[in-house]
């Protein structure tokens, strides 16, 4: 599995009963995570000083019992900043477990920049919700040479709010000045849009929901919508690509699966060496992993 193992200001505390305890900072969330099945023990004097609590109801969806927490706060991840807000559906605003894939494509373009420091690379991050991709690939290049950065970020969702809360995350990473492109749009219909302006990326992020809707209503099924998409963006890769990178937190969506969608669509094509795994982050009361989905990685 690939861990998220090294993060400072977050852990996974425990997790039993449905829920997983957090810390984010010096705040201690408790929110309901799926695949947590088993009903371990649980330590009282970790599991009552909580922040906040989300319930989830029995109609579906759920809401946040707050006890001391500020409206906004600040985590960091290496040199990256995240503004953290609690809100609908459990969310904070942030995946911890993407930290390592974040790791993962700074080094595939750490690489691809030291083999050719002239050239310019154009990384395009989809469904890129607070833009923990976004700002990490942004990172790499321009924290590098902040008057020449040769790493171009396009970061693309439905979502105004969740645009503009990536921006923040941004400017409060040392990011405002870095070449990054931010479009409120459905991803079909911006792949769709830039593979008729002939427009090419050298990298693509993708972290799809299980279902979600464009501004525009668009409906989005993963299992329904994942391949021809994946088919789409095939076409707007340039002739060198450096990575694609796809990610599932839908249980059900093997590491395979993503292996064998980006064997037969991109590997075919461009050569190159897939891989998949499934992502996780350590327990600190057990020194156990919990999943949090699988991720799916071409590189050339
Ligand atoms: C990052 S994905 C989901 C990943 C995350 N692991 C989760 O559990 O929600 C969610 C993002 O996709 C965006 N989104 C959903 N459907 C979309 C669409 N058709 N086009 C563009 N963005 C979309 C949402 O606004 C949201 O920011």
């Amino acid at each position: 599995m690939w861990v998220a193992d090294n993060w400072k200001d977050y852990e996974v505390l425990d997790c039993s009963s449905g829920e997983k305890l957090e810390r984010w900072g010096k705040y201690r969330l408790l929110r309901p995570d799926p695949q947590v099945i088993w009903s371990t023990p649980k330590n009282p004097s970790l599991w009552e000083k909580l922040n906040a609590h989300y319930h989830r109801s029995s109609k579906g969806g759920g809401e946040w019992e707050f006890f001391d927490l500020p409206e906004q706060w600040t985590i960091g991840y290496r040199e990256l900043k995240f503004n953290l807000k609690p809100f609908s559906f459990k969310h904070t605003g942030l995946f911890p477990e993407q930290a390592v894939n974040w790791d993962w494509m700074r080094s595939r373009l750490r690489l691809a920049l030291d083999k050719e420091p002239d050239r310019n690379f154009k990384v395009l991050n989809l469904f890129a919700y607070t833009g923990g991709a976004t700002v990490a690939c942004a990172a790499e290049g321009y924290f590098g040479d902040p008057h020449n950065s040769h790493i171009n970020v396009t970061h693309v969702d439905a979502s105004k709010g969740m645009v503009g809360w990536a921006k923040e995350n941004a400017a409060i990473s040392g990011l405002e000045n870095a070449p990054i492109r931010y479009l409120v749009d459905d991803c079909q219909k911006f792949i769709e849009r830039e593979i008729r302006r002939g427009n090419k990326y050298d990298a693509i992020i993708m972290d799809p929901p299980s279902y979600g809707r464009g501004p525009k209503g668009e409906i989005w099924k993963l299992e329904e919508s994942l391949y021809p998409f994946v088919e789409l963006c095939v076409q707007v890769l340039s002739d060198k690509p450096v990575f694609f990178l796809i990610n599932s937190y839908t249980t059900g969506l093997q590491p395979a699966v993503l292996s064998y969608i980006l064997n037969t669509l991109v590997a075919k094509k461009y050569g190159g060496e897939v891989e998949a795994n499934e992502i996780g982050l350590p327990v600190t009361s057990t020194g156990l992993t919990l999943p949090c989905g699988a991720s799916g990685r071409w590189y050339s």
